[in-house]
Parts: C-alpha cells; structure tokens; sequence
C-alpha cells in the first residue's frame, strides 16, 4: 500500500485531503502541530474514511521530530499543507512566517532528502500571481507576490524547482489553489477559523448564524459586473481530488509542474452572499465599505492545464458550496473540539 505523509493533515484543507487519500486505498500518516487545528479532526476522518490516520503531533522547526516520522514509517510520498496562512498576520509578523513557511519547509525537504523520498505535492497559492494582467490566469503568467505569505510561497516553489534542477529524480508538484470554500458534504470536517474570519465565506457564514452582525463588503467600485471583487470559489471537496490526481501523476512522473486548482468560474461577493442566503434560509445583512488594502478586483484560473495533465475538472457549483459551508456551521456552532 502506498503511503503518503500529510503535513497540516489536521488543517481544513489537508483533513479533506485525507478523507479522499483513504478513499483511494492510500495509507496516511499525519503529521501537525496542532496550532490552528484540533487532534480530534482525526476522529471526524475515521468516522468518514473509515481509518484513523496515523498521528505525529509535531513541528516543522523540530527536525528530531521530522527523522523520527520518517524513521518509522517507510514513506513514499509527501503533502505538504502545514504552514501559516493569514495574510494580515504575515505583514505584521514576517519572521514569524518565514521562519515557520521557509525554514521549516527547509527542514521537512532535507529530511525527506535524507531517507530518499522525493515525490512531493506542494500547497501553493494564486496569491503568487498577485495583480494578473488578464483573466482566466495560466500558470505560465507572471508572479508578483505583495505580502509575506504571499512571498512564502512563491519561494517554496523556487527552492522545490531549484531541487528538481540539481536532482531530477524529484517530483514536485506545485499546486496553486484559487479561493477554497464549502465543507464535507457530511458536516464533519470543514474550515474552523481562529477569531474573527478574513475570507469572505467564513464570515458570511458567521453572519448567518448571528454570532457576527453584518458583512462588511469591502468596496462595490471595482470594474465587475455589480462592483465587487470577483474571485474564483473551488469547494474545498473538488481541491481534496486535485490532491488524489496530482499525488498519482507524482508518483509516475520526475521534476516539477506548476497546476492551478480553481473552477475557471468568477463570482463577485454579492453573488457569493445571495447564494448564501438561499443556502441558510434567510436574508444576509451587508454594508459596502472603503477597498480593502491589497486586493484585486478580478481573479479566476484557467483549468486547462489541470485537465489535460491531471485529468481533473471541478465538479462542484456555488450553491454546493454554500449549501455544505451552512451544512457544517449549523452542526459545528463552536468549531471541532
Ligand atoms: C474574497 C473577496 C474581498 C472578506 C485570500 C488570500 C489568499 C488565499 C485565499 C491562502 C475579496 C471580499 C472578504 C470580507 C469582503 N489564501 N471580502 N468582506 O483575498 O481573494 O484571498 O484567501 O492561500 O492568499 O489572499 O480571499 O475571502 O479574503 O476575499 O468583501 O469580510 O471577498 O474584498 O473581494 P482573497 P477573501
């Protein structure tokens, strides 16, 4: 059986990723420090899946910790999620982030050097392309980062491919997700956010169940068709899938491969809340604010490439989404403890 370590496994999107790996018939350890994230997710994964992952509560900085997983467990392939997210928190704290992002992802990629594993799917981000020039976005597009966890990204790309270039039985692949939402259609497993949410959908959500007041629309003047920002929503279902198909082609293929995983398909933040509020029932309070610093009118990907090379199309709508983002709020009001 094919064993895949999860870093962050116990984060939203990599406890997605595991339901779908044990789903596939993969054998999964995860690994995770548990900073933004609940050792009882792995619970909620056995209740899907049927099996408990395998659990190492460790730390990317602890590299005893890291030769220890790979000591016990003879891994074949690695998914890469653990790392700071918050792009606020990066502007305020870069070294915080760059430390935790790039050294420690420094010490995970020695480690696994050292005990010859070298197939890897890295969570990458579309915040690398920053403002693009057109829409849908290639990945052969310009990169442009404008914060600090921005700029830890594109370097873990940077160093993954500089890797590929000195030892080219690597196989990286570097996924860079659009704007991921939703939950498992069950409602166990979803996205748990620490204190009051940046992203749009995790407020909203909070909105419709009245622990926040309003939402607060962050500029209706933008070029788009009612004012506000567009953006490409993936249900967080489909990306979990991107990672099935993107481990399998790594695992049968050398070097490194760029691949946006997105819909191909823009919704501007009204749209986003209308669909929300036919998802819980009833209507969404908002008030349209100043632009909120840093962000771009427009953003959506091209999908092209993530069918022809990985066979993989997002199968998801918005209102599924929506439907399974309300779905695990209504049944998880105080998060997964
Ligand atoms: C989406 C739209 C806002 C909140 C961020 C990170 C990116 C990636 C995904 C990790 C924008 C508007 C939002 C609110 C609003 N994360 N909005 N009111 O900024 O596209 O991307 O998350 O990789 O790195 O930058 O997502 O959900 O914050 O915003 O009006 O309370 O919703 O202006 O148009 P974003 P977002």
């Amino acid at each position: 059986m094919t064993r895949i370590l999860v870093t962050g496994g116990t984060g939203y999107i990599g406890s997605h990723t595991c339901v779908e790996l044990i789903q596939a018939g993969y054998e999964v350890v995860v690994m995770d420090n548990l900073y933004n994230s609940s050792e009882a997710v792995l619970d909620r994964i056995e209740t899907i899946a049927g099996t408990r992952p395998k659990f190492y509560k460790t730390d990317l900085l602890d590299r005893e910790g890291l030769e220890t997983i790979f000591r016990e467990n003879d891994i074949d392939a690695v998914i890469h999620f653990a790392g700071y997210k918050a792009v606020g928190e990066s502007v305020a704290k870069p070294l915080l982030y760059y430390e935790n992002n790039i050294a420690g992802s420094i010490n995970l990629y020695e480690t696994m050097a050292a005990h010859g594993v070298k197939t890897l799917v890295f969570s990458s981000s579309a915040t690398v392309y920053g403002a693009p020039k057109s829409v849908p976005i290639r990945e052969d597009f310009e990169v442009h980062t404008t914060n600090p966890y921005g700029s830890t990204k594109l370097m873990n790309e940077m160093i993954l491919e500089d890797i590929c270039t000195a030892d080219p039985e690597w196989s990286v692949m570097l996924l860079r997700y659009f704007n991921p939402i939703g939950a498992h259609p069950s409602g166990l497993i979803g996205e748990v956010p620490n204190g009051i949410p940046n992203n749009l959908v995790p407020y909203i959500a909070r909105v419709a169940n009245g622990t926040l007041e309003y939402l607060r629309v962050w500029g209706n003047d933008y070029p788009t068709v009612d004012g506000t920002g567009v953006r490409d929503y993936i249900h967080v279902v489909d990306l979990a899938k991107g990672h099935i198909s993107a481990v399998a082609y790594a695992l049968e293929h050398k070097g490194a491969e760029k691949v946006n995983l997105g819909t191909g398909n823009g919704y501007s933040v009204l749209q986003v809340l209308h669909a929300y509020e036919k998802a819980c029932g009833h209507e969404l309070p908002y008030q349209i604010m100043e632009r909120r610093p840093g962000d771009i009118a427009t953003c959506y990907a091209d999908t092209e490439k993530a069918a022809s090379l990985l066979g993989w199309k997002a199968q998801y709508n918005i209102d599924d989404m929506c439907r399974d983002s309300w779905n695990f709020t209504v049944r998880n009001p105080d998060g997964i403890k």
